[in-house]
């Protein structure tokens, strides 16, 4: 088998773990024959003698068979990507937001180029989900796909869990390269949504962008909210969600309070959960790191290595595109805010609770889907949305 040659565009957190794994990893006929970065002055692991500063050395290197694209500049990576795929060159990428952006041109210029675009890595980290998706469950239909696909936001609800606050967790999940860039992306809910756009592609052959996506993350989550789910018994994780409802597919981003029977309970820190629901395979759990160094690395390892027998996605699940994202449906939710009149200013079409106290009120009911992706009061007033166990109203 020759050897295959890669140019490497980012040697952050990732791309420096994909260094680390592929010296590694001796068995595997694939080397780094260059990395392209922006920054001179950042001290890398790497020998400068791989380093340059121009991105015409990796892509007009007719010796480089793949492009690995792992920078966090999502404009800058799709022009590279495209790029890359318009000379021939076999491309991978952990760039959810680029991905779940441009997926069908990019799978467009895939095809028309003859060669693969793979991105494992961009979607639970170390978990092999679309891989899964694409083989295992091609002639399984799938009834729902949803879960924990952010670390960030599972390892700051975790740390909320054992007292440490919102900014400290935040400071810490930085540190240990977990959060984007700009952290923004993980605690509103939109890393999550570029993540289960890719999901519902693989899982239901549909076709979306994150503008058609309803995202909300944990930023609002108080300590009260906090106490409530501990006096229940629950734990707030923010979940990513894709079912099949009769008028379509259900799919955003939410917090959600669970209960110790989901399988996502114990899941903790930047560990992530998929959950898949099959017709004949039934329920299925995949849980593995969602972010980090090695982890994310190990998947983009597991790419370039299936680019080595020529692995493609198939898209099957595609070739009949019946489905469509539906609005028509509701969810048990719970509001909360520090002012009662707030929580009332929120529609709900049944209330089955509502608490009042002097610091914190909350209410619980049915709130229709339609509603809540139209209002900007989640915002504006800075309340606590988190779906109760239920979920969907069904
Ligand atoms: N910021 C992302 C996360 C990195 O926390 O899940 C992995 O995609």
């Amino acid at each position: 088998m020759s050897t295959l040659k890669i140019g490497l565009f980012g040697c952050g957190c990732v791309g420096g773990g994909l260094y680390e794994v592929l010296n590694q990893t001796r068995q595997l006929p694939a080397v780094i024959h260059k990395i392209v970065v922006k920054d001179p002055s950042k001290k890398r692991q790497v020998p400068s003698s791989l380093i340059s500063f121009h991105k015409e050395e990796i892509l007009d290197d007719p010796a480089i068979d793949i492009v690995v694209e792992l920078i966090n500049d999502s404009d800058a990576a799709y022009h590279i990507v495209c790029d890359a795929l318009k000379k021939g060159k076999h491309v991978v990428s952990a760039n959810k937001k680029l991905i779940a952006e441009h997926l069908d041109e990019l799978i467009l210029l895939a095809k028309s180029n003859g060669v693969s675009f793979l991105y494992e890595g961009a979607v639970g980290g170390s978990i092999p989900v679309i891989r899964n998706l694409e083989e295992y469950y091609n002639n399984d239909t799938l009834s729902s796909i949803e879960g924990i696909i952010n670390g960030t936001t599972n390892f700051i609800l975790t740390k909320g869990n054992e007292g440490i606050g919102y900014a400290e967790a935040l400071a810490e999940a930085q540190l240990k390269g977990f959060a984007e860039a700009d952290p923004t992306l993980d605690v509103d809910g939109f890393d999550a949504k570029f993540k289960l756009v890719l999901l519902l592609k693989h899982a239901f052959g549909l076709t979306t962008t994150p503008d058609e996506v309803f995202n909300t993350g944990i930023r609002h989550i108080k300590q009260q909210d906090i106490a409530f789910a501990r006096e229940k018994g629950y734990r707030i994780k923010l979940i990513g969600h894709g079912h099949k409802l009769p008028s379509g597919v259900a799919g955003f981003v939410a917090p959600q309070f669970i209960k110790n029977q989901h399988p996502a309970y114990f899941v903790d820190n930047e560990f992530n959960a998929i959950i898949v629901q099959a017709a004949f395979a039934d329920k299925q759990l995949f849980i593995g790191k969602g972010a980090g160094s090695f982890p994310t690395a190990s998947a983009v390892l597991s790419d370039i290595s299936a680019i080595q027998y020529q692995y493609q996605y198939e898209y099957r699940k595609s070739d009949t595109p019946t489905n469509k994202l539906t609005p028509d449906f509701h969810l048990h939710a719970y509001i909360g805010s520090a002012s009662l009149d707030d929580v009332h200013s929120v529609p709900m079409d049944v209330t089955d609770s509502v608490f009042s106290s002097k610091e914190y009120s909350y209410k619980t009911g049915q709130i229709s889907f339609q509603q809540l992706r139209k209002t900007d009061w989640l915002e504006q007033k800075q309340l606590s949305l988190i779906l109760l166990p239920q979920g969907i109203v069904s």
